[in-house]
């Protein structure tokens, strides 16, 4: 029963063989496509939050979330390079464990894109009050600024930028290749220059204590150094826009896992690099309460502590809302910790634009497979969008960003992202036994050896997410569960019998990915 109603997957391969798409990929475009999805508010405002999660230690954090990210990276290409159609982890579990198991997935990777939308949203906010502070001297007033679990009332910021990339992604909106570029470059010299300054002036007694808070946390805390990779994994978060691209890439055997690994790679090595600047330059030992107790990210008692040392002058890593900045801004380099904040504005953006577009098509599949309500997935006749579920989506991402906090909102987005990577990593290995004979453009390598400690990686870092992140998983598929059985159970196309071929995807919207120079354009204007 629960693994009925596979989807067969030549259904699903006529599909992407009618949408033939031009290979015009190499493995430098995918790259840099992987890079700009990747870097984002992980790096340039999580950072306080790992720092106060792991303290220094939170180097290690960086390379165990890369670590997973990287197998189960491996295991996606091979699925990506298969099934290379719309849906990505949905489309494939349906393939392979049926509709149930498919529809959970999807309803996790709401988690995933939703939910990160809304926290990009949020650390977007904490630059823009920055920027707005220290370069024109305007300051929102605090109520304004963030929502109630730091002493304010809305984070209105947010809620404004989550609403307008809902606007913009609804009128229909895709980002240009040279866009896309410049930001890519735009976030890559910011982190640069952060290095170039900080690594010169670090001062090693400033990694002692190590581990502060040691290494997993107990009782669900979500504490230590393996519970702020649980965290920091959502700086890892946009790979699979590369698999995703498998099917437009010039012999992608060779080119996607050199795209993949070699943009993790390049990511990984900022942020360790940047971590350790932070880290050796101002610190990055974690704030406690009155009582020497470990105060929780995210939570009022540590913005309480916070004020209370922004009133005696002194403002650690792990109380900034623009982390990367703030570091600068402390060293003296006043004004490039300015631009810093600036590349932060310019670039965050770009990523909610690419979270949300990725949800509203994952949505956009399910409700074409019968799953959720045909009328979500009704197309704008004039913007070409599937505009009603874009407003839905970016009403609940900007009401998200608007009352809770980055860390939270991050932690929630990784348990639905982790479940997403073991289904995928547990369908590469079923597949292979399944189905062994088919064509596989691209094979994970060592996929008995990978597959598992991608599943061993993504139950591990689950584990060790804070324990409110951890309950919202089980919850969140009790309610997906009963609307299967209450609509899609009886909807369902295949189901009903219904196998649909679409003649070439022409009723998708966009690809969740920006165009690469030299790559088919969908239709749509440009940012
Ligand atoms: N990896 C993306 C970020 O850090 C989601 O913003």
């Amino acid at each position: 029963m629960i693994f009925g109603r596979v989807k067969p997957l030549d259904a699903i391969l006529a599909t992407a063989e009618k949408k033939s798409l031009v290979r015009t990929l190499g493995p430098v475009q995918l790259t840099l496509l992987g890079v700009g999805a990747i870097i984002g508010t992980g790096i340039f405002v999580l950072t306080a939050e790992a720092a106060q999660k792991a303290g220094p230690g939170m180097m290690l954090s960086f390379v165990i979330a890369g670590f997973v990210c990287a197998v189960a990276a491996l295991c996606y290409s091979e699925l990506a390079s298969m099934v290379p159609v719309s849906g990505s982890a949905y489309t494939y579990t349906y393939a392979v464990m049926g509709e149930l198991l498919a529809w959970m997935v999807g309803w996790a990777l709401v988690l995933e894109y939703a939910v990160a939308a809304s926290a990009v949203s949020v650390g977007w906010s904490g630059y823009f009050v920055g920027l707005l502070k220290s370069s024109l001297g305007i300051e929102i007033p605090a109520a304004l600024a963030t929502g109630p679990y730091a002493g304010g009332v809305v984070n209105l910021p947010a809620l404004i930028i989550a609403l307008l990339v809902t606007w913009l992604l609804m009128i229909g909106t895709t980002e240009s290749a040279r866009f896309n570029a410049v930001l890519v470059a735009v976030k890559v010299v910011a982190l640069s220059v952060f290095v170039a300054i900080t690594i010169p002036m670090i001062n090693g007694a400033n990694f002692e204590p190590f581990a502060p808070n040691g290494w997993a946390g107990t009782g669900g805390s979500g504490l230590g150094v393996v519970g702020a990779a649980a965290s920091i994994f959502f700086a890892y978060v946009g790979f699979d826009a590369v698999s995703t691209a498998a099917e437009e890439t010039k012999n992608p055997q060779r080119n996607v896992p050199i795209g993949l690994i070699g943009s993790l790679g390049i990511c990984t090595v900022f942020y360790i690099l940047v971590a350790a600047g932070a880290i050796g330059t101002i610190g990055a030992q974690p704030v406690t309460g009155p009582g020497g107790e470990i105060l929780a990210p995210g939570t009022p008692a540590l913005a309480e502590q916070c004020q209370s040392l922004a009133a005696i002058g002194r403002e650690p890593l792990v109380c900034s809302r623009e982390a990367l900045a703030h570091v600068l801004r402390q060293l003296g380099w006043e004004q490039v910790g300015n631009l810093i904040g600036l590349a932060a504005f310019l670039a965050l953006p770009s990523v909610i634009l690419m979270m949300l577009f990725g949800q509203t098509r994952i949505f956009f599949v399910m409700a074409r497979d019968g799953l959720l309500p045909e009328k979500l997935a009704s197309v704008h006749p004039r913007w070409k969008t599937p505009h009603v579920v874009t407003a839905i989506t970016g009403a609940f991402v900007a009401v998200a960003a608007a009352f809770l906090p980055v860390g939270q909102l991050a932690d929630v987005s990784n348990s639905g992202t982790l479940f997403a990577f073991f289904m995928v990593a547990l369908s590469v290995m079923i597949l292979r036994r399944a189905d062994p004979h088919r064509p596989r453009p691209f094979r994970t390598p060592a996929v008995w050896i990978v597959a598992p400690l991608a599943i061993i990686g993504c139950v591990g870092l689950y584990a060790n997410l804070p324990f409110e992140a951890k309950m919202v998983l089980p919850v969140w598929g009790g309610i997906g569960l009963a609307l299967y059985y209450a609509y899609g159970y009886r909807k369902s196309h295949v189901g009903r019998g219904i196998v649909d071929v679409h003649e070439e995807d022409r009723d998708v919207p966009p690809q969740p990915v920006p165009p690469l120079p030299g790559a088919p354009t969908p239709g749509g204007k440009e940012a």
